[in-house]
């Protein structure tokens, strides 16, 4: 893939059914045509993605919604309109105009209005909505340059649309209307559970995803994997435990040094969790390549944000 800014490039690259890495205000996406299956069978492919894992579909506006789904019902309808454009996708009931392959052959569609610039004009550019999962291979740490989806992906054919760096660095929220009414969080995300909560009145519930149950278990078990083990949990004890290696240690706002500690990135010095969330993926990345033999993690507050944070570095840890 070639890296660059030209809004008229990417166009073309899908419009001809080909892939183009999109930027997010999340993380960057692998995007095709969502309603190609050929354009999106692609997506699968270069990722090494099994299909039975479906893909968020990105549009430029509400209005776009009722070509490829259902009327969405509230209180899903009062979220979209206060998040999006935002890091909030919502399941609901697709149109026929989406092909199974895109939902991995569930009836929901995932969809959301990403909030940068550049992708917004490029989806109003195409009129057609884009289906992308992150632009990572299946399993490993999400990409929030650039570069790190040139990093993966150099040898495929398509573009990369620099947008810069992605503002908020941690996939979306995604939420589902229950059978009781309630809407609960499938994935935590950019939105958190308590801005969420004060719109519907109530804290939503976490509730297991379909596809965390996969046909063959275990093989999900190792997701946003850094290219070394990865350790969360009391950094004292883990130190310990390790003393004899060369570790890296990913800290929440305290510097950390120590004999054996070959580097310390620290997520943020100032304590704020949304710079915590903005670094997180690039520091998993420069650790899992620093030469050191693991990866000692400690976790981040529990409120806001920090369950997204926490919840991936709980899928990042090897044990
Ligand atoms: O922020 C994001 O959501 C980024 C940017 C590119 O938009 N995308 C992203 O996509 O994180 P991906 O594929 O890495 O994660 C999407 C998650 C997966 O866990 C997938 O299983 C779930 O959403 N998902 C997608 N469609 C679904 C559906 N119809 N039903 C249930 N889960 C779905
Ligand atoms: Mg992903």
């Amino acid at each position: 893939m070639i890296t660059g800014t030209s809004i008229e490039k990417a166009a073309s690259v899908l419009r001809s059914g080909g892939l183009v890495a999109i930027p997010t205000e999340t993380v960057y996406g692998l995007a095709a045509n969502a309603l190609d299956p050929a354009a999106v069978m692609q997506i699968f492919e270069a990722k090494k993605r099994p299909t039975f894992n479906p893909l968020i579909v990105h549009i430029a506006d509400i209005a776009q919604l009722s070509d490829i789904a259902e009327p969405v019902p509230e209180p899903l309808n009062a979220l979209l309109k206060t998040f999006w454009p935002g890091p909030l996708t919502i399941l609901i009931p697709k149109k026929d105009t989406i092909h199974p392959l895109v939902t991995a052959g569930n009836s929901d569609l995932a969809v959301r209005i990403p909030d940068h610039p550049l992708t917004l004009e490029l989806l109003r550019t195409l009129g057609f909505p884009l289906a992308a999962p992150s632009a990572n291979l299946f399993g490993t740490v999400s990409p929030t340059t650039a570069a790190h989806v040139a990093g993966q992906f150099s040898a495929l054919e398509g573009y990369i649309l620099d947008g810069g760096p992605c503002s908020v660095g941690i996939e979306s929220t995604i939420v589902k209307l229950q059978a009781d009414g309630k809407v609960g969080i499938l994935r935590h995300g950019g939105v958190s559970a308590e801005q969420l909560s004060g719109l519907l009145g109530y804290l939503p519930e976490t509730v297991t995803a379909l596809h965390d149950q996969p046909e063959a278990p275990g093989m999900l078990k190792s997701h946003y994997a850094p290219q070394i083990p990865l350790h969360l949990g009391n950094l004292d004890t883990l130190l310990k435990r390790f003393s004899t290696e060369n570790v890296a240690v990913l800290t929440y706002s305290t510097p950390r040094t120590g004999q054996n500690i070959h580097t310390n990135k620290v997520l943020s010095p100032k304590g704020d969790l949304r710079e915590a969330a903005f670094n997180l993926f690039d520091h998993l990345r420069i650790l899992g390549a620093s030469g050191a033999e693991r990866i000692l993690a400690e976790e981040v507050p529990e409120t806001g944000i920090g369950k997204a944070i926490n919840d991936r570095l709980t899928r990042a840890s090897s044990v």
